[in-house]
């Protein structure tokens, strides 16, 4: 199937620690490594080792690490057709602490770059593309976007990870939710079935909403309300979850794609993200 996400590619360098430092205190990094990051292009990398034919809509800055992260998107044969490249930009940096005891991973973000536009999104063809994925981020632009793609009839997701002025709004525009646990934990949930079924209200009815719960797995609401819920597939240790909620959309998405039941794309898209958390980046996950 042909997909297109729109969101946000970013390179990450990624120290590996023994136990996450303390403020202020000095650590040797056991192991460093960069990668090419970001949610919508992590999301994609997995969606192609599914088989999917997939492409990028965001910015590019205009600098040396913009060269890297091209180099890894086409190395995953993830058309860049529809990015932009933004003049004198710089390439979004995420600095990242791997704490080899917890598997936690703790980022530090910088962006100095413009978000993908809803102009720039407005010359792609979407009838060219069986799903479209969005991150939930520049509020303004998206929901222009959103419209766009129910005028045509693509079917879409959208990401919620975080807590952004005026996203609630758009949650009826897409036909699949998908929440991370730290928007459920911002909004003031403390577990997923009063969370999901709070979002329920304000989505489109009969779509379906899921959300990972990390270490305690994964819950879902399906179309009529029904509420699902998965223990995490225990992998063998906990590595790196850098990604893992990245690689669970995917599959979320992927299973939506093949027509299957809710059970089982909740179950699978849990399997997923543990296998990768047993392992370290994305490369030859699937
Ligand atoms: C992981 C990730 C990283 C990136 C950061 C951006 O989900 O996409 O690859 O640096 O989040 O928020």
């Amino acid at each position: 199937m042909r997909i297109l996400a729109v969101g946000v590619a970013t390179l990450d360098i990624i120290n590996t620690v023994d136990g996450y430092p303390a403020e202020d205190q000095e650590v040797r990094a056991s192991a460093q490594r960069v990668a090419r990051g970001g949610n919508a292009t992590n999301t994609l990398v997995v969606l192609s080792q599914l088989g999917h034919d997939c492409e990028w809509g965001g910015v590019l800055g205009d600098d040396p690490d913009s060269e890297y992260v091209l180099t890894d998107l086409q190395s995953h044969r993830i058309g860049t057709e529809f990015c932009e490249t933004s003049p004198g930009g710089k390439t979004p940096t995420s600095y990242i602490v791997l704490s080899t005891a917890s598997g936690s991973r703790t980022i530090v973000h910088f962006r100095d770059l413009p978000e993908y536009s809803a102009d720039a999104f407005a010359f792609i063809d979407l009838a060219h593309f069986d799903w479209i994925h969005f991150e939930g981020r520049n509020i303004g632009d998206l929901t222009r976007m959103l419209h766009r793609v129910n005028a045509c009839s693509t079917p879409c997701s959208l990401e919620v990870e975080k807590r952004r002025d005026g996203i609630e709004e758009l949650f009826e525009l897409p036909d699949l939710l998908l929440f991370s646990r730290d928007y459920a934990l911002q909004s003031g949930y403390r577990e997923p079935e009063a969370f999901l079924r709070a979002m329920r209200e304000l989505a489109s009815p009969g779509v379906r909403l899921f959300c990972a719960w990390g270490d305690e797995g994964a819950a879902a609401l399906d179309s009529e309300g029904a509420f699902l819920r998965v223990p995490a597939s225990a992998p063998s240790g906990v590595r790196d979850t850098l990604g893992a909620g990245d690689v669970f959309n995917a599959a979320v998405i992927d299973g939506q794609l093949r027509g299957l039941e809710i059970g089982q794309i909740l179950s699978m898209a849990c399997e997923l993200a543990g296998r990768k958390c047993a392992r370290s980046g994305l490369n030859g996950l699937v």
